[in-house]
Formats: structure tokens, C-alpha cells, sequence
């Protein structure tokens, strides 16, 4: 399945920025907005893609650990990001990250959950990356998207191609969070033209590790 993700990405890799895609531009406002708002000290970027947020990572941040599944992806954030304080790492989010003792004042994910079952799993390697009172910030495909069919998904000559995703409800992350030591600092939902009558297209957290 993760090997599915990681051939499909690297094809998207060649579009991905390009494509007219608001999930990925909303995205990037909540990001900024959200994290704009704290001081990142140390930042671990879980998926970071073609490097949308890492150049704004790099910027506020004392460094970025970026990591992906997608060599193709991150080709593409590597030749993006010319910041001196940013390492690029492949590994699947799923199994070890490989980052042995490195620790972290921020975690980021940003639209790569809905790629990984075990939530559970997401929590506990986060809170073994952070510092004390470290933050995780997640922001992702609204469940009630989800519920409706919305998955990653692209254009190609060849027809639509989608991606493998997994169903988290608002509860799961919740539950995953407070197993893990954290607390919930913020939720926010995000709207498309913040038309607050619609469905909501993303969800934000902001957790603090106790
Ligand atoms: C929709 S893109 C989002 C990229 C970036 N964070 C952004 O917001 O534009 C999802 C990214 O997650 C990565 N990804 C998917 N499954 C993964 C896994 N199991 N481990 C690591 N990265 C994964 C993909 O390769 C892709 O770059």
C-alpha cells in the first residue's frame, strides 16, 4: 500500500505544484497562520512533499528535519529550498523514522495522515521526537470530506489516478493525542472562501506534549 503512495507520488511529483489543487493552498494559509503564531524553535516536518511549508519552516524555524516517502516529492522540495538550515530525509512514516535521538520543539504534518492507518503509532513516535511541551501541528483533510469520498488524487494523461487513504475521524486523533501525553491547544476548521455555511474542507490541531 505505502509502496502504491510512493510510485503515485512520485508521478504527482511533476504536477503537484502546478495543478490547480485549494486543499493544498488552504493548506498552506493554515499552516502559516497557525504557526506563525509560535516560536518553532527546532522544526521535523512529517511529509513535507515539494516543500511548500518547508522554505516558510526554514524561515521561522532554527532548523527543518523535512521528511517523505517520495524521493520524486522531495527532489522537487530539495530543489525548492535553498536555506542552509533544512536536511532532507526519505523514510515511511508508517515504520521507524530514523532519526535516533534527534529531538524537536515542533512537529509538523500537513496532508499526509489520510496516507497512514495507525494514528496511534503517528502520536506515540511525535511525542518521542519532542521536547518537553513540544507542539504537534496537523492539519488535514476534513472527515466530513472524507466521509463524503474526497481522497488525494490527480490528473493524468492516462485518467485519474488515487491515492490509498484511511478515514480518521475528529475522535481518533483526539483519542491518539491523549494516549500519547498531549493535550489539545486549538482545533480550527477551514472553509473554502471561509464560507462558514459550507463544508468544512480541512482540520487543524495544535498539540502540546505535557
Ligand atoms: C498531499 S502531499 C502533501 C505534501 C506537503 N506536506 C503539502 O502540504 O503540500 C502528501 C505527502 O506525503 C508523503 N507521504 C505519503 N505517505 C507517506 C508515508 N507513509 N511516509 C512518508 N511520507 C508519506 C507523500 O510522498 C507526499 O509528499
Amino acid at each position: 500500500m505505502t509502496e502504491l503512495n510512493r510510485k503515485l507520488y512520485d508521478e504527482w511529483s511533476a504536477t503537484y505544484d502546478e495543478i490547480e489543487n485549494p486543499t493544498r493552498d488552504l493548506e498552506a494559509k493554515a499552516c502559516r497562520e497557525l504557526l506563525g503564531a509560535i516560536g518553532l524553535g527546532r522544526v521535523l516536518e512529517l511529509g513535507c512533499g515539494t516543500g511548500k511549508n518547508t522554505a516558510w519552516l526554514a524561515e521561522n524555524a532554527d532548523r527543518v528535519t523535512a521528511v517523505d516517502l517520495s524521493p520524486e516529492m522531495q527532489a522537487a522540495a530539495r530543489s525548492r529550498v535553498t536555506a542552509g538550515n533544512v536536511d532532507f530525509k526519505i523514510a515511511d512514516l508508517a515504520g521507524d523514522w530514523g532519526l535516533g535521538e534527534e529531538r524537536f520543539e515542533t512537529v509538523t504534518a500537513s496532508l499526509v495522515l489520510e496516507h497512514i492507518e495507525d494514528l496511534n503509532k503517528i502520536f506515540e513516535n511525535a511525542a518521542a521526537s519532542l521536547t518537553a511541551g513540544g507542539r504537534f501541528y496537523i492539519c488535514e483533510l476534513h472527515p466530513f470530506k472524507q466521509y463524503a469520498g474526497s481522497k488525494a488524487r490527480f490528473e493524468t494523461e492516462s485518467g485519474t489516478k488515487v491515492l490509498d487513504c484511511f478515514v480518521h475521524n475528529v475522535s481518533d486523533y483526539l483519542d491518539a493525542a491523549r494516549n500519547n501525553g498531549f493535550e489539545l491547544e486549538r482545533l480550527d476548521e477551514w472553509f473554502d472562501g471561509g464560507d462558514r455555511n459550507s463544508v468544512p474542507r480541512l482540520i487543524s490541531f495544535l498539540f502540546r506534549l505535557q
